[in-house]
């Protein structure tokens, strides 16, 4: 949560940090602001709300000057108010600060920093840092590297924070823990941010800054990067594969929509290189090199939060089945904090749209510690996960700016489908019918979806009916069970609906209690070996009068007899349909919400990164 951005060089700088922050509004929007050196002065214009505020704001101001700073904020400390947004200033007003993270220990150092006469304005913890860095520098007589290095052996927490002196125009000083930092090397300037989204417009050299180290960014200088002892690291520089194009919404109206009409590319992207048609093989390489480990293996354990979550479900599904391999899911919320048992046989799989997600991280962390070994299943090239894992695949997505994860979560499965496909076939434990069968309704997974994208225009009328629905039940079983849990997060957290998944036959258990005309019901009943048994379950929901719109394989009668709504979606064997059958979710919460007039891309007190537990 929280995005920052920086630039020095020769540009105006403003333009270069505004474009940024509206890339990374995606972390967080409840306030903006940037910080900019020109000449002697230090401009710091700030104000709650969206970065077009702050832009509106900062119209009639003085934005000139070639290095600064910005901010989009996700609240934690502090409510979203224009005295809370970033950047914070020291109080000399030499100093300014952005920070993405949380301070931990942010009451012990304001007690002793207020003991020593400093006032703050704000009640972040942020402008502890800042003005903790001042002291350091001003007490001890160093320089503010120096100042920023003893500052930090201080600080407890998570933070990537930039740091300018009105006093030095030409240099920018960024540090990370846990948070991310990404560097771009132009020509003679440089450019810094949360994520390479800022940057791949302006160059495709980055280096990705690690937990303990500090960019020392000076104009017209090579970039160097020291820890906190200010011992010298060396750094790779990255090409990044980005193109701008995937950060821009096109002619659609939303990200979201953009990248829910993505997915039969996406997919297509996810599967290159990795499925041989011809040869009827598929090699998940990140797996398969590790085959051993994976084989030997007593158990996986599956981490993640969210949508990655309920992927994470489904690939439990898919490795015991075709891998006869134990696995469990576990939130890594839950996972980090429980003190589980993990043995150094265990494999971990953390799966990741962001690759940044706080909890996801730690749990890599943790498992780690234990001797388990640690496979990422990320989406967002050069993050904190896969960087910190033993091996991974990337779904290969592309980035996803809506905060309703749409096409990662069909990446995800897409790569857990293979990865179980990889050591099924490795272990023998699947027949080889079966293991061809799968393969071949992976690769027509592209042209499946575009045969459930057909239904647009009817799930745009049926989502009239059910706008002002207060609450809505999502029912499905085996494979879709998880796809259930998916439509109705997407459901809640775009239109601000209550919204509950379930397995379809422990509705009797509880749920079955709500039932009446008022709620509606989506069932996942496509052709699939638990048919007949979800059939039975939309027979109990209409005998008491519920309203079901059932989600069927093309050609169904017998769903169609007895639910109120259908959408016909094509008909394939798991995996391919739980893929197949999540696109109609996914287009109904678009589709209900913009009926609602929600901010679809940018839903409230939601972030895309979610990198503060
Ligand atoms: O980046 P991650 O996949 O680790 O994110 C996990 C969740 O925060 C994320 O899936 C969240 O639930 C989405 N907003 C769901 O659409």
């Amino acid at each position: 949560m929280c995005g920052i951005v920086g630039y020095v060089g020769f540009r105006e700088a403003y333009p270069v940090l505004v474009k940024g922050l509206h890339r990374l509004e995606y972390r967080g929007y409840d306030s903006a602001g940037v910080a900019l050196v020109n000449g002697n002065a230090l401009n710091i214009y700030k104000t709650k709300g969206k970065v077009s505020r702050l832009e509106r704001f900062a119209e009639t101001q003085n934005v000139g000057g070639n290095i600064g700073i910005a901010h989009t904020r996700w609240a934690t400390h502090g409510e979203p108010n224009d005295v809370n947004a970033h950047p914070h200033c020291s109080e000399s007003g030499t100093l300014a600060i952005i920070h993405n993270g949380i301070v931990e220990n942010y009451a012990v150092l304001k007690a002793a920093l207020v003991e020593n006469g400093y006032t703050f304005r704000s009640c972040t913890d942020t402008e502890v840092m800042v003005q903790l860095i001042e002291y350091v520098r001003s007490s001890n007589g160093c320089t503010l590297l120096e100042a920023l290095q003893i500052a930090l052996r201080q600080v407890v927490g998570a933070y990537a924070i930039a740091l300018i002196d009105k006093n030095d125009p030409d240099r920018i000083l960024a540090a990370r823990r846990s948070s991310p930092l990404v560097v771009g090397l132009g020509n003679d300037e440089y450019f810094l941010a949360s994520d390479a989204t800022p940057i791949v417009e302006y160059t495709d050299k980055v280096v990705y800054i690690d937990d303990g180290e500090i960019a020392v960014i000076d104009r017209g200088k090579p970039l160097r990067v020291v820890n906190f002892d200010n011992v010298e690291s060396t750094f790779d520089v990255r090409r990044l594969e980005m193109s701008i194009c995937q950060l821009e919404k096109g002619s659609y109206p939303h990200f979201m929509l953009k990248e829910i009409f993505e997915q039969p590319s996406t997919i297509r992207d996810c599967i290159r290189g990795r499925i041989n048609i011809e040869a009827d093989r598929v090699t998940l390489s990140g797996a398969f090199d590790n085959r051993e480990r994976f084989l030997a293996a007593q158990r996986i354990v599956i981490v993640a939060c969210g949508t990655s979550w309920h992927a994470a479900l489904i690939g439990e599904y898919l490795i015991e089945e075709m891998c006869r391999i134990p696995v469990e899911v576990e939130y890594a919320s839950e996972f980090r904090y429980r003190n589980p048992v993990i043995h150094n046989s265990d494999v971990v799989i953390d799966l990741s749209q962001s690759g940044e997600t706080a909890d996801t991280l730690a749990a890599v962390e943790l498992a780690k510690s234990k001797g388990a070994f640690i496979f990422g299943v990320c989406n967002a090239v050069g993050s904190s996960i896969p960087r910190a894992t033993d091996s991974g695949a990337y779904i290969h997505v592309g980035p996803e700016i809506g905060v309703a994860s749409t096409k990662a979560f069909t990446g995800q499965v897409t790569v857990l489908a293979m990865l179980a496909l990889t050591l099924a076939r490795e272990k023998g434990s699947i027949d080889r019918e079966q293991y061809i069968a799968t393969i071949r309704h992976l690769v027509q997974l592209p042209q499946l979806i575009e045969g459930a994208l057909k239904l647009d225009g009817q799930i745009r009328e049926l989502s009239k009916i059910f706008t002002y629905a207060r609450n809505f039940l999502y029912l499905g079983r085996g494979y879709n069970y998880p796809v259930a849990l998916e439509g109705a997060l997407k459901l809640k957290e775009i239109s601000y609906i209550h919204a509950e998944g379930y397995p379809a036959a422990e509705m009797k258990h509880g749920p079955i209690a709500l039932i009446d005309n008022e709620m509606p019901i989506i069932v996942i009943a496509t052709a699939d070996s638990l048919y007949d048994k979800t059939v039975s379950n939309i027979e109990e929901i209409k005998a008491r009068g519920g309203r079901v719109v059932a989600i069927v394989s093309e050609g169904d009668t017998v769903v169609r007899g007895i639910a109120d709504y259908v959408l016909e979606v094509p008909q394939a064997p798991e995996p391919a349909s739980c893929i197949v059958s999540t696109i109609p979710l996914q287009l109904l919460a678009y589709y209900i919400a913009v009926n609602k007039g929600r901010n679809v891309d940018q839903p409230r007190n939601l972030a895309k990164s979610v990198t503060v537990e």
